[in-house]
């Protein structure tokens, strides 16, 4: 008799992960029957990462009509207006976006099995698969489980994945690696009972510095960034913490709350942030209901008083300093001893993405290299040699990026042109990382029940044409495009130099798809400030606006002039 996949993990699976997929598994079976509320099921299954899909209510617009979609469970729903058979989407939790080859294959495998065998890597650092079905979950997440990640959390109004910067603890930028906070704070705040009663969701980022900074902090509606202060001769570590950021259709950029909070104060301050959040925060209208309105409301300082009230009696727990006594331990090993460059390599396209995707180490003799996702997407063929790449050239140091790529950490520098051999063979050698090249998209219309553009249709059209262009001006090729398929802006285009959001207009009766042109949004420094709307182009246009937008600022630009001074 073939074995379940929970009997083939058993033990192989943190028990309280364990538990919560049983539970989960059990809600899924009373749902089937018919004796669980469609409402609350919608609301435990995206607790644990399982989103809907578009056209899983059952209907889809030929151009002309809307025509039903039939699935074999009838009118069998997994929420309102959401069929059981339908497709849906699950997002996989990596925190500070590490990911080791182990688990990459696990990742592969399930890709493969339970999806269409493409992974999509997230603008905060997760992955996805797309096309699963609702019955294969439990199996799937006791998969993950097995190799210690989770979906919990990854969606609804809970505390998302915790975001780092990818060069955290490699970065000569750096104050000090903020990976052992993230990972406590993940720990720490993941199902915890003061977290279970937001009004909506509650997203966390961790920079290593603030000035040529990649952690994104002040979108965050809690962002953290590493500072040291001395103090009588001796290093102090702690953060300096923002609150209430965040983009949508109202972009706030978070406000300063403590420009000093000493590490041991770190957890036990979100707590607090938590508890005031989940106390006060909208929760009816979900429009209004991220901490950043809140915030708006009460003010920052009124806001900042109730939370050290909050904190003054919470009651002691050991966990919020317990992970500062490992964290000397805390660190990567190098899988091979560092060794410096050799210059004399003779693929003239190993050049090109050398000087893009290839970042030094502080460590010396070691780099970082991207490895660039077009659309932040690959297979599970690629993710599984990626894997055994990881195995032969760094081990564990692995991690996802924001901008929907992967970078290998710790490769020896002499490594590098025979990793570039590789990762080219297997498609996955574009130069351009993080460039003008590299243009981050949302799933749009194509997988997102809220798209109204096809943002991943124009990304990968723009990015044809921009890779036939060849850019060489050094400025215009630094210049960062995203793409959100409507104004929710998951595809963060309020901080690229030129970003796009999906929205409709109607001309002589028909609707039209448009993309609204946003400009001078800066992601270094933190997502340092949001770029202006300048208006909405007919979709078929935009690659000629891009073209003109890119042309002007490439001739009329002043010496140094920043893209940000050159639009406004
Ligand atoms: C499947 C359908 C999705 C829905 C219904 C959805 C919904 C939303 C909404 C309503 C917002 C506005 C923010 C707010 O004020 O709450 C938002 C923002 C955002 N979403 Fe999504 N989203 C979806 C998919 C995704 C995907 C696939 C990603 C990629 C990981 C993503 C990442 C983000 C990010 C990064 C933001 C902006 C950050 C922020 O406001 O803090 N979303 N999403
Ligand atoms: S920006 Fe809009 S279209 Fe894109 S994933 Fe978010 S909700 Fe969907």
């Amino acid at each position: 008799m073939t074995r379940t996949w929970k009997e083939k993990l058993s033990g192989q699976i943190e028990p309280e992960l364990g538990r919560e997929i049983d539970i989960f598994e059990t809600q899924l079976e009373l749902r089937r029957r018919g004796t669980f509320d469609e409402k609350v099921f919608a609301e435990t299954r995206l607790r644990r990462g399982i989103y809907g899909q578009r056209y899983d209510n059952g209907k889809r617009h030929d151009g002309i009509r809307t025509q039903p979609l039939n699935f074999p469970s009838g009118d069998l729903t997994k929420g309102p207006e959401t069929m059981w058979d339908a497709p849906g989407m699950l997002r996989i939790k990596i925190p500070f976006g590490k990911v080791t080859p182990g688990q990459m294959e696990v990742l592969a495998d399930v890709a493969g099995e339970y999806s269409h065998g493409v992974l999509h890597v997230t603008t905060r650092q997760d992955f996805q698969l797309h096309y699963i079905h609702i019955d294969d979950t439990p199996e799937l997440m006791r998969r993950l489980a097995s190799v210690g990640i989770t979906t919990r959390e990854a969606c609804g109004n809970s505390v998302r994945n915790v975001t780092a910067c990818p060069l955290a603890g490699i970065c000569s930028g750096e104050s000090f690696d903020v990976t052992p906070y993230a990972g406590a704070l993940y720990r720490f705040l993941l199902g915890h009972p003061d977290c279970q009663d937001f009004g909506r969701k509650f997203k966390i980022a961790f920079s290593g510095c603030s000035e040529d900074a990649c952690g994104l902090v002040k979108m965050h509606d809690l962002g953290a960034i590493a500072r040291i202060r001395y103090e009588g001769g001796s290093q102090r570590r702690g953060f300096t913490l923002y609150l209430g950021g965040g983009l949508g259709a109202v972009p706030h950029q978070a406000k300063l709350y403590d420009d000093f909070l000493p590490e041991e104060e770190l957890l036990p301050t979100a707590q607090a942030i938590c508890r005031v959040f989940a106390r006060l925060g909208e929760k009816k209208n979900r429009a209004r209901a991220r901490i950043k309105f809140l915030v708006e409301n009460l003010g920052i300082d009124k806001f900042r008083e109730l939370v050290r009230e909050e904190r003054r009696i919470l009651p002691d727990d050991h966990r919020w300093t317990s992970y500062l006594d490992e964290k000397p331990a805390w660190g990567e090993t190098p899988l091979h001893e560092a060794s410096a460059t050799v210059a004399n390599d003779t693929d003239s396209d190993y050049g090109e993405w050398r000087s893009s995707n290839v970042f030094s180490q502080k460590q010396s003799g070691y780099a970082a290299a991207a490895v660039t996702l077009p659309l932040g997407d690959l297979n599970s063929y690629q993710l599984r040699e990626l894997a055994k790449l990881a195995r032969r050239f760094v081990g564990e140091n692995v991690r996802t990026t924001v901008d929907q790529n992967l970078i290998l950490r710790w490769v020896p520098e002499a490594d590098l042109p025979e990793l570039y051999r590789r990762l080219k063979a297997l498609g996955l050698g574009e130069h351009g990382a993080s460039s003008l090249l590299d243009i981050t998209s949302c799933p749009g219309t194509d997988t997102c029940k809220l798209g109204i553009a096809a943002s991943r249709g124009l990304a990968a059209e723009l990015e044809g044409r921009l890779r036939d262009l060849n850019e060489e001006d050094e400025e215009v090729k630094q210049l960062r495009i995203k793409i959100s398929g409507c104004f929710n802006s998951c595809g963060q285009h309020h901080l690229a130099d030129i970003g796009f959001f999906g929205n409709s207009r109607t001309l002589d009766g028909f609707k039209v798809p448009h993309f609204q042109v946003v400009l001078g949004g800066q992601w270094a420094g933190n997502a340092a400030s949001f770029g202006m709307p300048i208006g909405a182009v007919p979709t078929k246009n935009i690659p000629e606006v891009l073209n003109r937008i890119i042309t002007a600022f490439r001739n009329k630009r002043q010496a140094s002039e920043t893209f940000r001074a050159f639009v406004e």
